[in-house]
């Protein structure tokens, strides 16, 4: 790995050859998804996947999204479900990632799995994303760009800024347009009569409405952490955050939604949730930077609110909690 940062490259044809190289000499690439910037490894490499950990600063017990470049790549590493399948065909390629059973010849390292008997697959949409897999041939292990428990990376500068010097490549493709990790579901069931249930691990980029329109009502997730990145205080600003805020009080910097006075920065001044999602890490990393104490509108629970309110939880929590994880941190 090299101690000087890589500026961000542009991610044209020689640009994905050279990322695809270096994939495939157990390096690390950076690169856009529709959701968030990926830190991306050679998912068959079990030392190219230690390295993510390693430049993350990652808790080894937390497993790694496989991106994948389609459905029958994802069906040789995970045994499918029938209602897997249907979450599958309806949102892929896109920001789902379905968690499921490995299957015993997977070519994924365990690694990925981080001591789990399952692998989170999903197949984006990104061109860049979709030019990379198609370029480099085999699945890319790929958690969010950033350092271990801090703002999730939506530009290749912000990646540049927060692993610049633990990353061999960083493609830049702009702004990345969703702005917030995928929606995770696991499964229960299936084993004694057929019928399965979808589970929310981690609200996301696709609402729990439009996942339920395809599942039925999801089930919350266990207290037991099927999903080791519902820990608490995963998303961690430096400054202090106050959730739910009408005014900012003195010494604080009020992050508006909606038609709010006095913001420093607005989520959306129309109220509008899709634009929230994708201000979100960005406004408050800027923030962050600037202001010690940070004010939060309220923002309705409805729709990718959801998924908003989880991320400025987890954000707001006292930093070193122990509250509901299995192992210290
Ligand atoms: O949008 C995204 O999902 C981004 C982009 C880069 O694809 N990736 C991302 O990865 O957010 P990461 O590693 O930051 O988050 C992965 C989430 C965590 O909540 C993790 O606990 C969960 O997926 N996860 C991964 N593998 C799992 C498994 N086998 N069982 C349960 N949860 C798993
Ligand atoms: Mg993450």
């Amino acid at each position: 790995m090299q101690t000087t940062s890589p500026l961000p490259h542009r991610a044209d044809a020689a640009g994905i050859a050279k990322a695809a190289r270096l994939l495939a000499q157990g390096r690390l690439v950076a690169f856009p998804t529709e959701t968030v910037y990926g830190l991306g490894a050679d998912a068959t490499n079990g030392e190219a996947v230690a390295a993510i950990f390693a430049a993350k600063g990652r808790p080894h017990f937390n497993p790694l999204i496989v991106h994948v470049a389609d459905a029958a790549a994802a069906a040789r590493q995970a045994v499918f479900n029938p209602l897997a399948q249907k979450l599958a065909a309806k949102f892929w390629p896109g920001a789902l990632t379905l968690v499921l059973p490995r299957r015993a010849d997977a070519t994924v390292s365990l690694l990925v799995s981080a001591g789990l008997d399952s692998v989170a697959l999903r197949v984006p949409s990104h061109p860049v994303a979709t030019a990379l897999l198609a370029a480099a041939g085999h699945p890319i292990a790929a958690p969010s760009a950033n350092a271990s428990g801090r703002i999730t990376a939506t530009s290749a500068a912000h990646v540049a800024a927060e692993l610049g010097d633990k990353v061999d490549m960083i493609l830049d493709g702009g702004a990345t347009p969703l702005g917030l990790e995928s929606t995770v579901i696991g499964f229960d069931g299936g084993a004694f009569d057929g019928t399965w249930e979808a589970v929310l691990l981690r609200p996301g980029a696709i609402a729990r409405q439009d996942i339920e329109a395809v599942t039925g009502p999801l089930a919350a997730a266990g207290a037991a952490i099927q999903s080791p990145g519902q820990l608490e205080s995963h998303y961690a600003p430096q400054a202090r955050l106050r959730l739910n805020a009408t005014r900012a009080e003195p010494g604080e910097a009020l992050l508006g939604f909606g038609a709010v006075g006095d913001a420093w920065l607005n989520l959306s001044l129309t109220g509008d949730l899709k634009e929230a999602a994708a201000n979100l890490f960005s406004m408050l990393r800027d923030m962050d930077d600037q202001v010690g104490a940070i004010a939060v509108s309220p923002i309705p629970e409805s729709g990718l609110g959801e998924a908003i309110n989880d991320r400025l939880r987890r954000a707001a929590a006292p930093k070193q909690t122990t509250s509901r994880a299995p192992a210290p941190r």
